[in-house]
């Protein structure tokens, strides 16, 4: 029996080492610090931050395309956070990824149409060969390819034309979740708005759930329903995508949204806060107490001092009976434990609703459901 207020994934304090040797020994790369979120059927939920965020290394982890060092990942229940042999096949299967360069996934040497055949091929899906021909001649349509490219080579495409061949290979195994690692970051802005329009009617046809990670806000605010915004490693805010974009509440998520180009008249509201100066540091050696501080205008000196609590697993709040509610909004919350005094500096640079500022340092959550 299904559980329809079940998340169709839940990731539970996932966290990710790379051992590495630098000059000074033995090390290691903390690219995920310990994560929490749930992603329901039928949402976008979006990972967003700067490059070596960690973004991408969460993607993997699902995929098992790395390791997790320690958490827990269930897909519609089921625990898959060590899955080997045929489950790990399954898995596959049941999660598809899309990359940013559609020509370093498709082979030079084939006809495009082998790429889409290919999962079939694996997971015994489409019958026999005619059959298969018919349904990649499908998955074509569906994606807005005509039936003459499936006799071409990736190079004979454009560049929008190799990702929806991408995105056609990614519905082949009918996956529960699909996870688009920047899918449409090296395309141009027009092509880039044909394949959000693309995702979001596939979406809208067949109940599709997508993992979303960009570092671009204008596409992030397009295609989401959630949104996490990550800085080394950990979530530093997650929210709905409007409580997030009108109210952005953790000065790491200001500070993105102040340095994103923009000809918006309420984006340009926004930008009453500083820009994003600096470097992200080494995830090798990051600063003590809250990581975002060395670039942070608000630091002060507790923030060396003091880790802000993580942003808390989705759930019912303390004391709450009722279960989390399939597609439910949960609340906003930021990882900052000087909230309110950011926010009382930064009022009404927010241009809609502001972020409730939690009580400081003993419950330092920005905490505002939606539709309170
Ligand atoms: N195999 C690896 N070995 C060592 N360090 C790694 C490895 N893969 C990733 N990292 C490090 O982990 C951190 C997170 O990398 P990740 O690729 O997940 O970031 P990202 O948010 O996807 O960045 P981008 O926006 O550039 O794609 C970075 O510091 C990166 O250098
Ligand atoms: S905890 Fe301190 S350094 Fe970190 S975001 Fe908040 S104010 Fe800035
Ligand atoms: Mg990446």
């Amino acid at each position: 029996m299904t559980d329809d207020h079940r998340p169709l994934l839940s990731v539970r304090d996932l966290q990710v080492r790379f051992p590495v040797t630098t000059d000074r020994g033995k090390g290691a790369v903390q690219a995920v610090a310990g994560i929490d979120f749930d992603v329901h059927r039928g949402q976008t939920v979006s990972l967003v931050g700067e490059s070596g965020s960690g973004k991408s290394t969460v993607a993997n982890a699902l995929m098992h395309l790395v390791e997790p060092s320690a958490g827990t990942v269930l897909l519609d229940g089921e625990d898959i956070t060590s899955v080997r042999g045929r489950e790990l096949k399954a898995l596959r299967r049941r999660i598809a990824m899309v990359f940013q360069d559609p020509f370093a996934s498709l082979d030079p040497r084939q006809h495009v149409s082998r790429a889409v055949a290919e999962p079939l091929e694996v997971h015994g899906l489409g019958g026999d060969k005619e059959g298969r021909r018919r349904r990649v001649a499908e998955l074509f349509e569906l994606v807005g390819l005509s039936r003459r490219f499936l006799d071409r080579y990736p190079h004979e495409l454009s560049g929008g034309q190799r990702q929806r061949v991408s995105i056609a290979r990614a519905l082949a195994g009918e996956p529960d979740l699909i996870i688009l690692d920047e899918a449409t970051a090296s395309l141009d802005v027009s092509v880039q708005a044909q394949i959000m329009n693309l995702l979001n009617r596939l979406q809208g046809e067949l109940g599709l759930t997508y993992l979303f990670i960009a570092h671009d806000l204008a596409v992030v605010e397009h295609m989401s329903d959630h949104v996490l915004v990550m800085y080394l490693g950990r979530l530093m805010e997650d929210g709905d995508v409007r409580d997030l974009f009108d109210a952005p509440a953790h000065p790491y998520t200001k500070a993105l949204m102040a340095s994103a180009p923009s000809a918006d008249p309420v984006a340009e509201r926004r930008r009453r806060t500083a820009p994003l100066e600096g470097e992200v540091p080494s995830p090798l050696d990051p600063p003590s107490g809250c990581v975002f501080r060395t670039r942070c205008p608000w630091a002060a000196d507790e923030c060396a001092e003091t880790v802000p609590p993580p942003v808390p697993p989705p759930g019912p709040g303390p004391g709450s009976a009722a279960p989390a509610r399939r597609g439910a909004s949960r609340e906003h919350l930021a990882a900052c434990i000087r909230l309110p005094v950011v926010q009382a500096a930064t009022r009404g640079a927010s241009p809609a609703a502001e972020t409730r500022a939690g009580p400081g340092r003993t419950a330092p959550w920005a905490g505002r459901s939606a539709g309170t």
